[in-house]
């Protein structure tokens, strides 16, 4: 996993930042719009859509996989709507293999179960990582999140399976108002599983999938002011629980901006979240990620709508259409002219926020502080959980 993160993850970047590559290092593709469940933060699950049958085929999913190899961009991203509800996913992931491009695949791990053995070796033999997302390990909780009285079931089956298949899976968590208080126990839970990564983040308050109109109110899905002792209690104890075992989460970058993020309401004017951490920010998304929706919408960023399809311009290469697709956020961006959608955009928040900090080091000079400490911390806990974490783990009992 630590190899292909770094292959995924750190290499790319790292160009981008000393030898500054123009070209992104991930495609992020939403397959389809379909799902199996109903979760109370997401506009899909809440019905919002409106129907436009001219979804990305596996043909189109072949083009772009091309285009990718062209251009030497190696992480695929695929997200939904519930991604394996698309017909030949695991053809997608054959083919991206075969054109040196790795998968990264999100799903609510409904159907997953069901591959056959066959599909299971497909999926490791690519080299795919897999995120399920769990709310919550309290069935009554995951329930009321996603909306379907088996999410659970299915998604204990599915881990299982990828477990059985080595294939690496790492869970998905939004806190909410519903699951804040359960937070630790379900990590423990997690780690009971022998699931190594566990990634957080609060609700996104704009639509996740800009064509379709926000959910009503979505703002107040998240924990409210009198839950923040309790969500920090939570927070508190799953950081100290990760320094001593065989788990890691990303509670450790989101401590610096999660109660600027929640606190702030989204639509005042001027006012943004991240000031209260960073005076400088930088969007390193919009450099980084092309963002394409299941109609092939090449999107500015994941919560701004895409004006043209790469359906209509296959004569046009991919990385032309995201450059124009990109252009006038990438000025706006430059003149500190940011959209009103960066208030509810968490979900690559911590990643932006480092890249601020590197970017803007003088005026951001307080974060970046910070950022060493805390990474000199991170890594500090990954040797000694490395020299000990047998003889924590054989002590431990855990206390939920
Ligand atoms: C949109 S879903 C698509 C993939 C798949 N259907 C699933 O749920 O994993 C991708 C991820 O976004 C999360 N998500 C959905 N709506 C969200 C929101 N409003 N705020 C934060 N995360 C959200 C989901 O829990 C999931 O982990
Ligand atoms: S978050 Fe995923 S599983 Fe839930 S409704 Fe949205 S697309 Fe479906
Ligand atoms: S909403 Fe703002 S912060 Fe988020 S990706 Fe778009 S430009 Fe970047």
């Amino acid at each position: 996993m630590i190899t292909s993160k770094l292959i995924r993850n750190y290499i790319p970047e790292i160009k981008r930042i000393f030898f500054g590559g123009k070209i992104p290092s991930n495609v992020s593709v939403n397959l389809t719009d379909k799902c199996n469940q109903s979760c109370v933060y997401c506009e899909i699950g809440k019905n919002c859509l409106s129907q436009n049958s001219d979804l990305l085929t596996k043909d189109d999913l072949f083009w772009i996989i091309t285009q990718m190899a062209e251009f030497r961009i190696k992480k695929l991203s695929m997200c939904g709507g519930e991604p394996f509800l698309f017909s030949g996913i695991i053809d997608v992931v054959e083919f991206a293999w075969k054109n040196n491009v790795f998968c990264n695949i999100t799903s609510n791990g409904m159907t997953i179960h069901k591959l056959n053995d066959n599909e299971f070796h497909t999926l490791k033999k690519c080299k795919t990582i897999v995120n399920i997302s769990v709310d919550s390990f309290n069935e009554e909780i995951q329930i009321q999140t996603r909306g379907n009285d088996s999410a659970l079931k299915n998604a204990l089956k599915s881990i299982q399976k990828l477990q059985e298949n080595n294939i690496p899976v790492i869970i998905l968590s939004v806190i909410s108002k519903y699951n804040y208080h359960d937070l630790y126990k379900s990590l423990i839970h997690a780690h009971s599983l022998k699931i190594t990564n566990v990634l957080y983040q609060p609700v996104i308050k704009y639509s996740n999938f800009p064509n379709i109109s926000v959910i009503k109110n979505k703002q107040e899905l998240n924990v409210s002011t009198d839950q923040f002792d309790i969500l920090f209690r939570e927070l508190q104890k799953i950081y100290l629980f990760e320094r001593k075992h065989k788990i890691n989460t990303n509670i450790y970058r989101l401590l610096p901006w999660i109660e600027s993020y929640i606190n702030i309401i989204p639509d005042k004017k001027n006012t943004f979240f991240f000031h209260k951490v960073l005076p400088k920010f930088y969007c390193r998304e919009i450099f980084t990620v092309i963002e394409i929706n299941y109609y092939g919408g090449i999107q500015p960023c994941g919560l701004i709508q895409a004006e043209k399809s790469i359906k209509d311009n296959k004569s046009i290469d991919l990385l032309t259409q995201w450059e124009n697709a990109t252009e006038k956020l990438k000025a706006d961006l430059k003149s500190f002219n940011y959209p009103i959608y960066c208030n509810g955009c968490c979900h690559k928040f911590s990643r932006n926020m480092i890249a601020s900090a590197f970017q803007y080091p003088f005026a951001n000079r307080k974060i970046l502080i910070t950022i060493f400490i805390s990474i000199f911390n991170r890594l500090l806990s990954i040797i000694l959980k490395k020299l000990y974490i047998k003889e924590y783990e054989s002590r431990s009992h855990y206390r939920c």
